[in-house]
């Protein structure tokens, strides 16, 4: 009998858990223990000290809560400490930036890739970097001109705009994504990316997927929203794969676990739960307060 994976998650808030959503859709037999660093929400302006630090506190208290792998479903910590966090832990991290330049470069159908993202995510460069590894990886895109032009040498793709949107997390923590000041805010931060001829615009923070919507309604149907989580689950199947293979080799005593979900934060735990029931409807029974100093 096989053993049910328990796998940690967290973010700066409640954005990780557009995450979870696609995570339980494509993989529901897991245990998830989240966490929503809400009393420090937002890390898009925080030093990349802080960030490795929050990390780092995170992660133990998810290791020591049962978890086997850890996604960092923040591209602002993904962006500026999964590197360094990979070096102090040994269990699996995965983080958004490679699967979401993959899918980026995959999805492109004119090569003008967009990213909208924190103030520390585009200031890191991350997605730039990572699209440029897919690219010397020889990764070709699904669009058949592009492909053809790759093959002869060129560089078709590229990074062509980012655009910083502050304003938008402290939105969704307060659970105003479908407002008109949304649509107003949105408005300001898009307008731009249809001249640059973007096509392909990362949702590269994720809080975004929130805000989708309002997203739409100002560009319209015509860019492709690309959302790094689809390609998360991706990395996350093959790590749960290594575990698999990793318990077959050990014998285990099978404790029988009635949880699925766990769910805590480091600030409110009612706000949390009614802006996440909003994406999970039901999924966020109960949320408990975790606090351990600055
Ligand atoms: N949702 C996170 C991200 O993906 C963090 C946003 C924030 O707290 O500023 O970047």
């Amino acid at each position: 009998m096989r053993r049910q994976h328990v796998i940690g998650m967290f973010d700066s808030g409640v954005g990780g858990l557009t995450v979870m959503k696609e995570i339980l859709e494509q993989i529901p037999d897991l245990r998830i223990i989240y966490f929503g660093d809400t009393a420090r929400v937002p890390y898009g302006n925080r030093s990349k000290e802080e960030l490795i630090h929050f990390g780092e506190e995170i992660i133990t208290f998810l290791i020591s809560q049962g978890a086997e792998a850890v996604v960092i479903a923040c591209n602002t910590s993904s962006a500026n400490a999964l590197p360094e966090l990979k070096k102090n832990f040994d269990i699996p991290l995965i983080g958004t930036i490679e699967p979401g330049a993959r899918l980026a470069v995959h999805k492109t159908s004119g090569g003008k890739i967009g990213l909208i993202a924190t103030e520390g995510t585009v200031r890191s460069k991350a997605y730039n970097s990572a699209i440029s590894r897919v690219l010397a990886k020889g990764v070709l895109p699904e669009n058949r001109e592009l492909s053809e032009s790759w093959q002869e040498g060129e560089q078709p793709i590229a990074l062509v705009k980012s655009q910083a949107c502050p304003l938008f997390v402290p939105l969704v923590e307060a659970g105003l994504s479908k407002t008109p000041e949304a649509r107003g805010i949105a408005r300001t931060y898009l307008t731009g990316f249809a001249a640059a001829g973007v096509d392909a615009l990362i949702l590269g923070c994720t809080h975004y997927p929130f805000l989708v919507p309002v997203i739409r309604d100002v560009l319209g149907e015509k860019i492709a929203l690309i959302d790094p989580a689809k390609a998360m689950v991706d990395e996350l199947r093959k790590v749960l794969k290594e575990l698999d293979q990793a318990q077959e080799t050990k014998t285990m005593s099978i404790v029988k676990e009635t949880w699925k979900l766990r769910f805590f934060v480091s600030g409110d735990p009612e706000l949390f739960q009614s802006v996440g029931n909003t994406l999970l409807p039901g999924h966020i029974q109960e949320v408990r307060q975790v606090t351990w100093g600055d």
